[in-house]
């Protein structure tokens, strides 16, 4: 409650003509869970839907009664659909010829998809305390999706594409004159934590701000920055110029083959030496160490290992601080874990993936409207969050 009242005091009101801000309160956790989630309401009666909050990605999918194959929460959960399909002649579909109807594919990093079909429906969003908008959005229902083999599937109800492409409802919002472009998530570190779109809740100082590049192949806009070095124990490292995508979907951090390599080598011959040895049965993650005794939490282990950081050279002193925890899980076996991934073994190619581990305990802007994204360390913890 403190910090929150403390949060607000430190915003401003923007000038924009765009009148309105939306908060949701965030569940969910980097490890065990692998997601964080709000809820959204949906229809008319409204119906409640946990999404997977992704700036990865575009679209909002919600999982079909159509019926569905691959879909994770029991049918009753499910969104029906109830003649309100998207015509083709819908600006933000893209299928040819005026009466059919607008199928949707969404292929994610991690192999998982979604396929559906595109519908319109009432949002609802609170405002204040006694109002609600409720905008009628275009979003998509998913009736056929596929999990990677390798993780179980989310008991989520579906995803809430955060991207700057048209078909965001951030983007949709945006065009009904509703909210500025401008979404922030403060995931916190012990679970849980804040979302909003439109610019209110954006401290007044100590952001560090870096743009988004403009991406000039593909037709899917991502939360590109860079180039950035990386930083180990505050000193330089061989790894230098990496593109970086902020990805709250991903649950992990992602670096191409090449960083990884040089990651894994530094934070292996600095605990050289110390009470840990690697833990080669853990099924958690690729590299984990155990200590004389199980570890219960990362404040046991978080001692032996250095900060890691970001250095964006193209915008002056922009620093993307990250704390041991920021790249590091204790598993439920008790062992250390790395949370920064080789991003070629899941065929990222050259792209890094700055996921919702490195994110944690700050609040990251992605500013549509100035294209540049914005961060800084906040306490992002439930308990102060009350609605
Ligand atoms: C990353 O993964 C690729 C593909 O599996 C592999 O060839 C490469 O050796 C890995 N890099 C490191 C540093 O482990």
């Amino acid at each position: 409650m403190l910090f929150f009242f403390l949060l607000l005091s430190a915003i401003f009101p923007t000038s924009s003509s765009a009148p309105f801000y939306f908060v949701f309160q965030i569940q969910g956790n980097v490890y065990p869970l692998g997601y964080y989630t709000v809820k959204l309401s949906i229809g008319n009666p409204p119906k409640s839907f946990d999404l997977d909050i992704d700036t990865g990605s575009d679209l909002t999918w919600v999982e079909c009664d159509a019926p569905c194959s691959g879909c994770t929460i029991p049918r009753d959960r499910q969104y029906k659909p109830h003649d309100n399909l998207a015509k083709c002649g819908n600006p933000l579909c893209a299928c040819d010829g005026p009466n059919g109807q607008c199928e949707y594919e969404v292929q994610y990093a991690d192999q998982g998809s979604s396929h559906g079909v595109l519908v319109q429906d009432n949002i609802l969003f609170k405002v204040s305390s006694t109002s609600l908008a409720h905008p009628m959005l275009v979003f998509g229902c998913g009736y056929d999706q596929k999990h990677p083999g390798h993780s179980p599937p989310p008991s989520t109800a579906g995803v809430l594409g955060l991207g700057n492409g048209r078909i965001s409802i951030l983007s949709q919002l945006n065009s009904l004159g509703l909210i500025r472009n401008v979404v922030g998530h403060c995931l916190s570190g012990r679970g849980g934590g804040f979302l909003f779109f439109g610019g209110m809740l954006i401290p007044q100082s100590g952001i560090v701000w870096t743009p988004i590049l403009q991406s000039s192949s593909s037709s899917v806009k991502h939360y590109k920055t860079g180039p950035a070095d990386l930083l180990f124990n505050g000193k330089p490292t061989s790894v230098k110029g990496l593109e970086l995508i902020f990805d709250s979907g991903a649950s992990y951090t992602y670096f191409n083959s090449q960083a990884y390599g040089a990651f894994v080598q530094l934070v292996t011959n600095d605990i050289k030496g110390k009470q840990l040895s690697r833990a080669t049965k853990d099924p958690s993650l690729p590299i984990c160490w155990k200590g004389p005794k199980p570890f219960k939490s990362l404040h046991d282990v978080t001692s032996n290992f250095k900060a890691l950081a970001l250095s964006f050279t193209k915008s002056k002193n922009s620093l993307l601080q990250l704390p041991p925890q920021a790249y590091l899980i204790v598993t439920t076996h008790g062992n250390v874990c790395l949370g920064i991934l080789n991003g070629t073994e899941i065929g990222l190619e050259n792209a890094n993936l700055i996921g919702a581990i490195s994110l944690q305990d700050k609040i990251v802007i992605y500013d549509n409207e100035n294209q540049q994204i914005g961060w800084t360390s906040a306490n992002c913890g439930e308990s102060c969050f009350e609605t």
